[in-house]
């Protein structure tokens, strides 16, 4: 299958998605999150898939939503549905591999929610990572509000949600937002190994010990998916 705005390739076991927005730092545009949408409804059926790498064409990971396609909504709720209808992160959450995220730059706004919404995340030594919807004027409706805290603790959660503050890898790696940090020539490198690891040990363990991991810390992350606006009609 191919995709407008993603490369996909598979190779020993592991599929590689790229975001291919490049000129946009890979902002989460419509057809990006349907696409993305696509990619991970399809992935966590197929049997010889055992892991799954995320990552970014050129200089970031992923900016966030598209600023660009903003519009104001017809109404709340006609744009909540609409969102609905786009969210990927649920066909995410679906998936049975473990999914790694690899940081290659900035990773803001959706862009750090996709990260947290992998398993692991290795960064770049270059990338930036914030949750900077406030500066917008939203929350980050997009799974961060219970994700930030569950990896770094409320307090220092709260501190970064509500400033919206960009903060450098190994900021991230000291709070445990990431797992490693490695030279930004590296990443790619570094990743392979740790997912060649993961898949040389016996596949049905490593997919229960995620599933397990996963049910039992993160059994309400549902309820951040609320978007950018959670009214009752
Ligand atoms: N949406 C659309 N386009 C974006 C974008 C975004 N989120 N981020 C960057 N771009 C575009 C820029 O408009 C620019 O395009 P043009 O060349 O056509 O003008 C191109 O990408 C390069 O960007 P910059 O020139 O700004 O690059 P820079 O190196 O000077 O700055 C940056 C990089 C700090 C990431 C800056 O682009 C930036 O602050 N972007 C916005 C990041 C952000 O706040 N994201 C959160 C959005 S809210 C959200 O994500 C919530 C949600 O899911 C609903």
């Amino acid at each position: 299958m191919t995709y407008e705005t993603l490369l996909v390739e598979r190779r020993d076991h592991v599929a590689y998605v790229t975001l291919n927005r490049p000129a946009a730092l890979n902002a989460l545009s419509t057809n990006l999150r349907q696409d993305l949408k696509q990619f991970f409804t399809t992935i966590q059926a197929a049997q010889d898939v055992r892991l799954i790498v995320v990552t970014g064409a050129g200089r970031a990971f992923c900016a966030g939503a598209d600023i660009k396609e903003w519009t104001e909504p017809a109404s709340i709720v006609e744009d909540r549905e609409a969102r609905g209808r786009l969210d990927f992160r649920e066909a995410m959450r679906r998936c049975p591999q473990p999914i790694i995220a690899a940081i290659n730059g900035y990773a803001l706004g959706g862009g750090c929610e996709l990260a947290m919404g992998c398993d692991l995340r290795l960064a770049s030594d270059r990338a930036q990572l914030g949750l900077t919807e406030v500066t917008l004027g939203i929350i980050p409706g997009g799974g961060g509000t219970q994700w930030l805290p569950r990896l770094i603790g409320r307090g220092k959660a709260l501190e970064l949600i509500l400033t919206g503050r960009r903060i450098e890898a190994q900021e991230a790696l000291r709070l445990g937002l990431v797992e490693q940090v490695v030279p930004h020539e590296h990443l790619m490198q570094a990743v392979e190994e740790l997912a060649q690891t993961i898949t040389s040990r016996a596949p049905l363990a490593v997919k229960y010990a995620k599933e397990a991991i996963v049910r039992g810390l993160d059994n309400t992350s549902g309820v951040a998916l609320v978007e950018v606006f959670d009214l009752d009609p």
